[in-house]
């Protein structure tokens, strides 16, 4: 895909999303009637879950603004990070900042019909996506990712360190939310990310995780010593995408805050058909988890014994060095 195709494509997000529609217009329409029914002029019936705690809510956010600090030789330390991220999650603090106006598609979702039985399918990045961007996250925004992208300036500065953003999301697609007051829902079984900007400590610019229901921290590592989850860390999983943008490895726009020019997608959207598998779980995730070859020796073996006795020092099972898990077995990479 030639992402500088047009002039006024600043950002990957223009190109992936002009797909979208040119498969839209082929097809379907977005259902303007319930997309209206989604702005948050219509919560009224409903009381708009806040911060549970705001001085708590505070010092959580202080805490996580400066991520170099999760960060030790090179490993990203989550005992200290997801404590502090799982509360800050749980107790909604991020539903103190600006907000897109509503929830939105990130993707086509499409019904075919094989031999008899129709399948859905959900073509999207991020589910059903609604993002919440902290103050200084917002200020970068407002300057440099106008609705109007040709008036963005050619060459904007970086996102402050420290400045956050919160993506919550629900299965897709936004049609089967008609109707929803988002101030008033959290994410379903899909979730949430959250994000800490430092393009210093890291070479993909954020650090994050994954947070929602099944949440486990990813301390201290299982016994099956499986990958982290939902990129936790310095975000290379998400950089495969991410980094497709021209700065901050980030696609935000004013228009999703505004509620303006909201990128729709095609929806074909069959009643009692069972919900898509994500796209995202299709392409991105393994299908099972990595399995060891085998257990850990607690002692020499046998014959090993036989051969080297008394020709080597033999360390025991409490003073060798031990490999890492696999789980914690990689290295940040330094930003700038
Ligand atoms: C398959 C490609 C892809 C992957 C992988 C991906 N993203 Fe995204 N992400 C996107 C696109 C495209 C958007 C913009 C969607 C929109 O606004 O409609 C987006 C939007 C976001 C946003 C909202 C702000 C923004 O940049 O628009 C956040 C936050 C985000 N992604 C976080 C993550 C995190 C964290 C990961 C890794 C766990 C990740 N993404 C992995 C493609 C991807």
């Amino acid at each position: 895909m030639n992402l500088q195709a047009s002039g006024s494509a600043r950002y990957a997000q223009s190109a992936v999303v002009v797909m979208g529609l040119a498969i839209a217009a082929g097809f379907l329409h977005a259902n303007s009637r319930s997309v209206k029914a989604q702005q948050p002029n219509t919560c009224r019936s409903c009381r708009p879950l806040k911060p549970a705690d705001d001085a708590r809510c505070k010092q959580l956010e202080t805490q996580l603004s400066k991520p170099a600090q999760f960060v030790y030789r090179g490993q990203a330390q989550l005992d200290k990070y997801e404590p502090i991220m799982a509360e800050f999650m749980e107790k909604l603090c991020y539903r103190a900042w600006p907000h897109d106006s509503s929830a939105r598609d990130t993707g086509p979702y499409t019904a075919t019909l094989a031999g008899g039985v129709l399948k859905a399918q959900a073509y999207n990045q991020h589910a059903v996506s609604r993002v919440w961007y902290s103050p200084p996250m917002f200020a970068w925004m407002e300057k440099n990712r106008p609705e109007d992208e040709t008036r963005a300036p050619a060459d904007p500065p970086a996102i402050p360190i420290g400045a956050m953003m919160v993506k919550e999301m629900w299965t897709p697609p936004l049609e089967r939310w008609a109707g929803t007051c988002w101030d008033c829902v959290k994410p379903d079984g899909s979730g949430a990310v959250f994000w800490i900007r430092d393009d210093q400590t890291f070479s993909t610019g954020w650090f994050g995780s994954w947070y929602g229901p099944g949440w486990s921290p990813a301390w201290p590592a299982a016994a099956s010593n499986p990958l982290t989850g939902s990129g936790e860390g310095a975000a290379q999983f998400c950089s495969n995408c991410h980094a497709a943008t021209l700065s901050g490895n980030t696609f935000v726009s004013m228009r999703n805050y505004e509620g303006k020019n909201v990128h729709r997608f095609l929806t074909q959207l069959v009643p009692n058909i069972p919900a898509a598998t994500p796209h995202h779980e299709l392409v991105a995730l393994p299908p099972n988890r990595v399995a060891r070859l085998g257990e850990a020796l607690y002692d020499y073996d046998e014959s090993f014994s036989e051969t080297f006795k008394a020709k080597l020092a033999a360390p025991d099972w409490t003073s060798v060095d031990r490999m890492p898990s696999q789980t914690y077995d990689d290295v940040v990479v330094g930003g700038k």
